[in-house]
């Protein structure tokens, strides 16, 4: 990549001097969890000079973008998806002149980043919440947000039996007998988007940080904002029919306030774009988020909620291609995130079909050889698909969660609002290892860490696996080098014929044959192997189970 430095904004060129215009098409993305990728002041949390320092390490792999979560000022509720000032970065992470440097440094790299949004909810401590808190029922600050009167003769009951994603109940009483409604916990109160003025208070903070010079934004809970109006009671879990037919998601004016946003961003140079975090069961309602007036990306949880069952996938793809294509839009790939078992860890659990929500102490534990090799397939399956992909931090260091986290030291409010039923997030948000020696690793330098590293982290540092043939950082290196080199990215997908859980297909002069059954498959001749998920993979003519190869004709 090279950067045009005549424009106003970046422009990002191919190496090869072919400029493309909506460079997410084809993009690959990392993302960063800042709390846990890099710590420059030794705090034990990771930070933004943190990131900074270490992006080279991003820039070496060959991606084009990175996207950061949540930096803002947080009371941390929800690792900072419970935001307190949308204009302002928590002393925790830095400095707003410690984002600019970010800004600046990922352009001199050629990266873009891209920054998180939160438009569903606030943390309760945004000054318009505190405001609510203390103003009159109906009146302008409590119509921020949803506050309604309970049910029965004091009010003492909620205003209906919703529950949140967690499911436990999502209305809090305040001290005046009112209820707030929050979909997620108790400190993340819902914003009232029947409001116009969250409305526009939404576009002065995308302005604000697109005149920063981010390159776009991450919405989470895209499919959230709209809640039917009466609230009406729901009989099912939250998630449930989360295609517009439950009263809590993807309710038509969603798409409105897209269009606005695409349009602000419009305004701007250098091709910016929005992602949608949304949860929506059919993939057909999926991509009205991305029509051309819309968003330009969404996540692909189907792909990713597939896990490791070639059946799933394979359909997930199919379908993804055929409705994101059906208007206009790009598939994206993505198998972890910082919400998500790391794949390490997920595919070498002893039942697939079975997986907690998070993997703790008290569950089975995952053989993570055989995870490691399942994720490595998947990955390279993935990375051949024509779309973007998305990487979580760690991934291209083959990281399994940790899964021996002692419930005292947990952080996720997934952990404490099931009673510690449900182990949560915390495994795969656990500090990088950078080096292979000392108390953290190279995370920071003072040993401090805000989440435990496991032991096995030690030999997985980005240190010890650089330059190492057949490790797993060289592996993604080399898939993202071949991913550019023969376009894959924006090619097409056709299937080939193969045994049953083998998922075969040819992407231009690619042919990549995944194999996800428990035997064998043998090879045709005349081809040579570009890339194998590992050095094991083949042998005598055979690709082995829980393998992928990328082959092209010799
Ligand atoms: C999705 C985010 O990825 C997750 O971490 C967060 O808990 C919820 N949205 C609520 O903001």
């Amino acid at each position: 990549m090279t950067h045009d430095t005549t424009a106003d904004a970046p422009i990002f060129c191919r190496q090869d001097g072919t400029h493309t215009v909506e460079w997410w098409r084809d993009a690959v993305v990392y993302q960063v969890y800042p709390r846990s990728f890099a710590d420059s002041n030794g705090d034990g949390i990771g930070d933004i000079r943190g990131i900074i320092r270490r992006l080279d390490h991003i820039g070496a792999l060959g991606v084009d973008a990175v996207w950061v979560s949540p930096f803002y000022v947080s009371p941390m509720a929800d690792g900072g998806y419970d935001v307190t000032d949308y204009r302002d970065i928590d002393p925790m992470f830095g400095t707003l002149a410690d984002l600019d440097d970010l800004v600046a440094a990922a352009h001199d790299r050629s990266l873009r980043l891209i920054v998180d949004l939160v438009p569903n909810h606030t943390a309760s401590n945004h000054p318009w919440f505190l405001e609510a808190l203390v103003s009159p029922p109906e009146s302008r600050a409590r119509q921020r947000y949803i506050f309604r009167d309970g049910k029965g003769p004091d009010g003492a009951e909620p205003p209906n039996n919703w529950t949140t994603v967690r499911g436990d109940r999502a209305w809090t009483r305040v001290d005046d007998g009112q209820w707030y409604l929050h979909l997620f916990n108790t400190a993340q109160p819902d914003l009232n988007w029947h409001n116009q003025e969250v409305h526009a208070e939404f576009i002065s903070i995308l302005r604000f940080w697109l005149d920063r010079g981010v390159d776009g934004f991450r919405v989470d809970v895209a499919a959230g904002l709209y809640k039917e109006n009466g609230l009406p009671d729901w009989p099912y879990a939250t998630f449930e029919y989360s295609d517009g037919k439950s009263p809590m998601w993807d309710k038509e004016p969603v798409h409105d306030v897209y269009r606005a946003w695409h349009r602000v961003l419009a305004e701007y140079p250098g091709d910016r774009i929005l992602i949608a975090e949304a949860f929506v069961q059919q993939p057909e309602r999926l991509a009205r988020y991305i029509r051309s007036d819309e968003m330009q990306q969404a996540f692909n949880m189907p792909f990713m909620m597939a896990g490791y069952n070639p059946g799933a996938l394979r359909e997930a793809i199919d379908t993804s291609l055929e409705v994101n294509g059906a208007v206009g839009a790009t598939t994206s790939w993505v198998l972890n995130s910082h919400d998500a078992i790391r794949t390490v860890s997920k595919f070498g659990m002893p039942c697939l079909s079975d997986i907690p929500r998070g993997i703790g102490p008290h569950d089975p534990q995952p053989d993570v050889a055989l995870g490691l090799r399942r994720a490595r397939a998947a990955t390279l399956m993935m990375l051949a698909l024509p779309g973007a992909a998305y990487l979580y931090q760690g991934e291209e260091l083959g990281l399994p969660d940790n899964t021996l986290i002692p419930d005292s030291a947990r952080n996720d409010p997934g952990f404490f609002v099931s009673n510690g039923a449900y182990a949560g997030r915390d495994g795969c948000r656990v500090p990088i290892p950078w080096i292979g020696t000392g108390p953290s690793l190279g995370f920071n330098d003072t040993g401090r860490l805000w989440l435990p590293q496991p032991e096995d982290y030690a030999k997985l540092a980005v240190e010890q696996q650089i330059g190492v043939p057949g490790s797993t950082l060289e592996f993604y290196r080399d898939a993202l080098r071949l991913r550019r080199d023969f376009v894959l990215g924006s090619g097409s997908l056709s299937w080939v014929t193969s045994p049953e859980k083998v998922l075969a297909f040819d992407n231009r002069t690619v042919r990549v044959i995944a194999n996800l059954s428990e035997s064998p498959v043998a090879l045709t001749a005349g081809a040579d192997i570009l890339l194998a998920s590992d050095e094991e993979a083949v042998s005598g003519g055979l690709l082995h189970p829980d393998h992928t190869v990328w082959l092209v004709h010799s």
